[in-house]
């Protein structure tokens, strides 16, 4: 495996693969890797030819009091269980080799940013339509993989690949999962002992949410029992302990909230809360039990 930790390094490498008729899957990461990073890198693998994973902890993704600088680095060990798990190379640039000090050009969200982290963090998904766009230009992949857990990112990013042309097929990996549920994520290490017990909750209120959400019946207005379902959902979190930022129902393919549920149509349940100083995540996605 080789380590790039500059454009030129990656470009050369990406070059030579392709001219040997190498097809490239891309796995963007900021590090800090679990089994769900190499669950994408074994995804990737059967995808195409070799695998490039990036590991860079993008600061234009992080509001001004989020934890751009607590954010764990550990490059020693991500490169580590890169090799192991098959990857070709590792792409791990310092912030000024991606950005220079002033940006001038932002991206439009329109309604895709409206809900969920798009509106608890705003600016994020700027920041990540950004450097995304950057890393798909330096390593020129044939497919990219991203996991579900961040589902939203997974959508806009979908949706920024298809708008800008990028010859890019983007596959969705799973969320891998503790055996309690949790899912997992590199801020999980800010969780106190305490914490790590009880943040399995949000796994387990958004699968009761999503069995009740199911229920309710097709092309009639449902908002306000979904407004109740919704509410109770972070009302459970709260009493456990969290500090729910949001819990919400949209669809996937404009991640709108529904007012009516429509056979074929698929939805995404997602939550996000505060347990201490680490802001949990998760999502389900699912369809209507009896169209
Ligand atoms: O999902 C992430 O880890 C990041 O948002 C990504 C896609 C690597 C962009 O920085």
């Amino acid at each position: 495996m080789i380590t790039a930790p500059d454009i030129h390094a990656i470009s050369t490498f990406v070059t030579e693969q392709k001219q040997a008729g190498r097809t490239i899957a891309f796995v963007p990461t900021m590090g800090a890797l679990h089994a769900g990073h190499l669950d994408l890198i074994r995804v990737a693998r059967t995808e195409a030819d070799i695998v490039i994973v990036s590991v860079f902890v993008n600061p234009t993704q992080f509001g001004p009091n989020e934890d751009f600088s607590a954010y764990p680095r550990t490059l020693d060990d991500d490169l580590r269980q890169c090799e192991q798990a098959g990857a070709a190379a590792v792409f791990c640039p310092e912030k000024e080799e991606l950005y220079s000090a002033t940006s001038y050009i932002g991206f439009e969200l329109s309604g895709l940013g409206d809900h969920l982290c798009g509106a608890a963090r705003p600016g994020h998904f700027n920041g990540v339509i950004q450097i995304v766009n950057k890393l798909f230009n330096i390593v020129k992949p044939d497919v990219a993989v991203f996991g579900q857990k961040d589902i939203q990112q997974f959508r806009i990013l979908e949706v920024m690949a298809h708008e800008f042309n990028h010859d890019i097929r983007i596959i969705m990996g799973r969320t891998v999962r503790a055996a309690d549920g949790l899912a997992l994520s590199s801020r999980n290490r800010y969780l106190t002992r305490e914490e790590r017990i009880i943040a399995p909750a949000l796994f387990s209120t958004l699968q009761e949410t999503s069995h009740a959400l199911q229920q309710l019946p097709a092309a009639t207005n449902v908002a306000a029992q979904i407004q109740n379902l919704l509410e109770g959902a972070a009302a459970r979190l709260n009493s456990a302990g969290f500090r729910t930022d949001y819990v919400q129902c949209v669809r996937y393919n404009d991640l709108q909230p529904p007012h009516t549920f429509e056979a074929r149509e698929i939805y995404v349940l997602a939550g996000a809360a505060f347990l201490g100083k680490a802001r949990l995540i998760d999502n389900l996605l699912f369809t209507l039990l009896q169209p």
